[in-house]
């Protein structure tokens, strides 16, 4: 069993690209739908371990702006999928104290998930143990347009100044930064190096790990060699590694350029 590491050293929230449910499936003549019902396990043996070693919030991307193109047939199964794990979850999700939450166009979503979710989002609103975001019918391009045009039409109603927009303003426009932590760690499964439109803004800073396992084999202990892996990391965010490893005394670093 791979130990966890220390909890100072844990990632505060953890983005999951769950890749390679159709191809475990199609390695071993299956159906890619059982693929997907496989990988509904994996997730609920991460979220279980997730929330046990203390992340404080847990993204998993679970159907893209871009899925909604895949075979009817395929979309089906997997919006059934999904009522069914909101259906089936809902006492652990709220017996862990979880709160559950999503970004992405829910609103395209069938009234037969919709209801589970949004159900299940406000049974579990004031539950503080651990964040679940699903990423439903989610684009990170799309969630940018969206901001956009937001900002736009704030702007042409003489409530946003173009001059006035800092960083902190267009995160104030993405639901992400409302709802969760920075996005420290990105996991993708499947030997796949990207990022196939999810959290495109979120990324900027986040560490990458990417792993040849199929979702539907992700277990546990690959959960715990992503966060080690992370542990292991040095992040600079643009300085120099003297900086960020040496805790500056007060003046100290300040070249008096100014
Ligand atoms: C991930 O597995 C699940 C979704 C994208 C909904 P895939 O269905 O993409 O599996 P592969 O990549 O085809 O193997
Ligand atoms: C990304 O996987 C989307 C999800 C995991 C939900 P895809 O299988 O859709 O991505 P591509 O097509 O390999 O880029
Ligand atoms: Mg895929």
């Amino acid at each position: 069993m791979v130990d966890s590491p220390p909890r100072d050293r844990l990632p505060r929230h953890v983005g999951i690209i769950m890749d390679g449910n159709g191809r475990w499936a199609r390695a071993r003549g299956l159906p890619r739908e059982d693929g997907h019902e496989r990988g509904a396990d994996s997730v609920r043996t991460v979220v279980r371990a997730a929330r046990k070693v203390g992340v404080e919030a847990l993204t998993l991307f679970a159907f893209s702006s871009q899925n909604w193109d895949r075979p009817h047939e395929e979309v089906f199964h997997l919006m059934e999928l999904l009522r069914r794990y909101l259906v089936q979850e809902r006492e652990e999700i709220l017996g862990n104290g979880i709160r559950l939450v999503t970004v992405g166009d829910s609103e395209r979503l069938p009234p037969y998930v919709r209801a589970p979710l949004v159900e299940l989002m406000s049974a579990s609103a004031e539950n503080r143990d651990m964040v679940l975001c699903l990423a439903l019918s989610y684009g990170g391009r799309e969630m940018l347009t969206k901001a956009v045009r937001e900002m736009c039409r704030a702007s042409v109603a003489g409530r946003l100044e173009p001059n006035d927009i800092t960083v902190e303003t267009v995160e104030s426009y993405l639901d992400s930064a409302r709802i969760l932590p920075p996005l420290d760690l990105l996991i993708r499964t499947s030997g796949e190096h990207r990022i196939s439109n999810f959290f495109l803004w979120e990324t900027a800073y986040a560490e990458l790990h990417f792993t040849e396992k199929m979702w539907p084999e992700f277990d546990r202990d690959d959960l715990m060699i992503a966060l080690q892996d992370f542990a292991s990391r040095e992040r600079r965010f643009g300085q120099t590694s003297e900086q960020v490893s040496r805790p500056a005394a007060t003046g100290e670093g300040d070249p008096g350029l100014d």
